[in-house]
């Protein structure tokens, strides 16, 4: 059986309660936090950096921190994030100029690399660099923005992900950012994703545990 991931974006979240937001979460049953970085430059939207990492760690948040970075340049904020606890760092192949050198950077900070992928940026990125990423991320929005729709043809491109994972043999996940809801989750899954990003569904609602189990029941079926 697939170990599957449910990685709830902070994004949504309460940012004036975020500790208590991040806690309750993970008392719900969430794998993995999701930390989305935003720029006002890669992307239309401004969020967190490294000292809001930092601040959860110091706060008790032990569970890994999956930092998606919307950002350009990627290269000097790899280290900063590494400090401040990340456990995961991806980022988009268009904002680096070095894609090979800021993914060993990533994993010579100790953290686990990954490629984020547009709905409408190609697959090849990762032609000469399968050895080199832990996390393959597949956005089903136009990133900058919670609360988007998701948008279908994501689902062939999935399977193209994962045809990819398997040739290479490495354990690497398949991770899936927006749109992910209770009603389409299945279908992410059946498609090749085995980890999966849910900012408005999970905090849109007041129980966390309820979406968090409906998502999980309809992964077992
Ligand atoms: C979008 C972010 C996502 C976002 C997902 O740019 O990368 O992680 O928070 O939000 P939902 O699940 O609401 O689409
Ligand atoms: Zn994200």
């Amino acid at each position: 059986m697939t170990d599957f991931l449910i990685a709830p974006s902070i994004l949504s979240a309460d940012f004036a309660r975020l500790g208590a937001e991040v806690d309750a979460v993970l008392e719900a049953g969430a794998d993995v936090v999701h930390f989305d970085v935003m720029d006002n430059h890669f992307v239309p939207n401004l969020t967190i950096g490294p000292m809001v990492c930092s601040a959860l760690r110091k706060y008790g948040v032990t569970a890994p921190i999956d930092v998606h970075l919307m950002v350009q340049p990627v290269d000097r904020i790899i280290g900063d994030f590494a400090e401040a606890g990340a456990s995961i760092i991806t980022f988009h192949p268009e904002a680096s100029t070095h894609i090979d050198r800021s993914l060993e950077l990533i994993r010579a900070a100790g953290c686990q690399s990954g490629l984020v992928f547009n709905p409408a940026t190609p697959l090849h990125y990762l032609d000469y660099v399968m050895d080199k990423v832990d996390v393959i991320l597949l956005m089903s929005v136009n990133p900058g923005f919670g609360g988007q729709q998701f948008i279908p043809t994501t689902l062939d491109k999935l399977k193209e992900a994962r045809q990819r994972i398997t040739a290479s043999g490495r354990p690497i996940r398949l991770e899936i950012d927006g749109g992910i809801k209770v009603d389409n989750i299945a279908s992410v899954a059946a498609a090749g994703a085995d980890m999966f990003v849910a900012g408005s569904a999970i905090f849109n609602q007041s129980d966390y545990r309820t979406v968090i189990e409906a998502m999980r029941a309809e992964l077992a079926t």
